[in-house]
């Protein structure tokens, strides 16, 4: 098998040619409109989440995006169709701009669907894409479409880091000691050399959900892991942990405890949950803000709002002061 060693940034193959991207929940704190419509292809502004990580996922270089899809949500892939008869209707109209954002998810990168027939946890959605992967991958990288991380990059950053140390890298985000009871928190210790312009430390091990006293740092998982093919081999090695899931975390965990080495690219920037109504709105208002059609009018409708809002419950206003 080729070592990772060997593949060089310059070299013909990219570093990364598969890029999994699991997309087979339920989506339970996105309903009622996940009954009918898969989280991922909820837009940021305009566009679904899950185009936002092809944007990324080719940016990387990788080949292919095989997305994890459950039986019930096959419309995931139809985004990344063609739709040729839309575009030239467009087209005809003049409407060359929106044409061309019809026609965007389809060049980006070629996307494979695989089935997750039952929602079995994250483990088990990247334990199903091993048969999209050829046989001389070595690596593959998992990016979770419910996670914005921004700017995007970090994944060019921890295919350096796997260049540098071999074995798998994740990707860490800074939080304060209040926060971490809501993640997987990174054990970690220095790493036995660096890389130039990342903070990359070595990972000891993780602790999901932990409380402030218990928690080892205050750097938790975010949805980018650059895993070396050995994880579909610990993948099938754990158990069920809760509500019956197999966690990816369990696997990445056995693969430390085997002497496997583990990395982490600590992020520094700023990351959006899109999983959820209360990290998707701010999303919506961070992109929204910025772009260049709606920001100004947005800024200002914002002000407005909250200007009402604080007018209406002064006690929020004395709460700030308070913070
Ligand atoms: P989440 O736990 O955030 O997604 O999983 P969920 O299960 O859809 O959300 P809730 O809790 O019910 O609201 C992280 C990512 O892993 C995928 C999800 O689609 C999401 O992108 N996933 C999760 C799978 O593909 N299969 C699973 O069995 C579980």
């Amino acid at each position: 098998m080729q070592k990772s060693h060997d593949l060089a940034p310059d070299s013909a193959q990219p570093a990364v040619r598969t890029v999994v991207v699991p997309a087979a929940g339920m989506g339970t704190r996105f309903l009622p409109a996940t009954k009918t419509v898969p989280k991922e292809l909820l837009p940021v502004v305009d566009t679904p989440g899950i185009e936002l990580i092809a944007e990324e996922a080719a940016a990387l270089g990788a080949e292919r995006l095989a997305i994890v899809v459950a039986p019930e949500k096959q419309e995931i892939m139809r985004h990344f169709g063609e739709f040729s008869a839309l575009r030239n209707r467009l087209m005809e109209r003049g409407k060359d701009e929106q044409a061309e954002k019809v026609s965007r998810a389809n060049g980006l990168i070629h996307a494979v669907a695989v089935t997750q027939d039952e929602p079995l946890g994250l483990g088990h959605a990247v334990g199903c894409a091993e048969a999209a992967l050829d046989a001389e991958e070595d690596v593959v990288a998992v990016m979770l479409p419910d996670d914005l991380v921004l700017p995007a990059g970090v994944m060019e950053k921890m295919v350096r880091v796997r260049e540098e140390f071999g074995g798998s890298v994740l990707c860490a985000f800074n939080v304060t000691e209040d926060e971490v009871f809501n993640y997987g928190v990174f054990d970690v210790v220095p790493a036995d050399g660096d890389v130039a312009g990342v903070e990359v430390l070595k990972v000891r091990g993780m602790v999901e959900k932990p409380s402030k006293e218990e928690a080892p740092s205050t750097l938790v998982a975010t949805g980018r892991y650059l895993l070396d093919r050995a994880v579909f081999d610990a993948l099938t090695r754990i158990t069920p942990g809760k509500g019956g899931e197999l966690q990816l975390t369990d696997a990445i965990e056995l693969m430390i405890q085997e002497g496997h080495p583990v990395h982490v690219v600590v992020h520094d920037g700023k990351r959006h949950d899109l999983g959820n109504p209360g990290g998707y709105i701010p999303a919506n208002v961070d992109f929204g803000l910025r772009d260049e059609k709606y920001g100004p009018a947005l800024y200002t409708a914002i002000k407005q709002i909250i200007a009402d809002f604080e007018a209406e419950h002064p006690e929020v206003l004395a709460r700030g002061e308070q913070a």
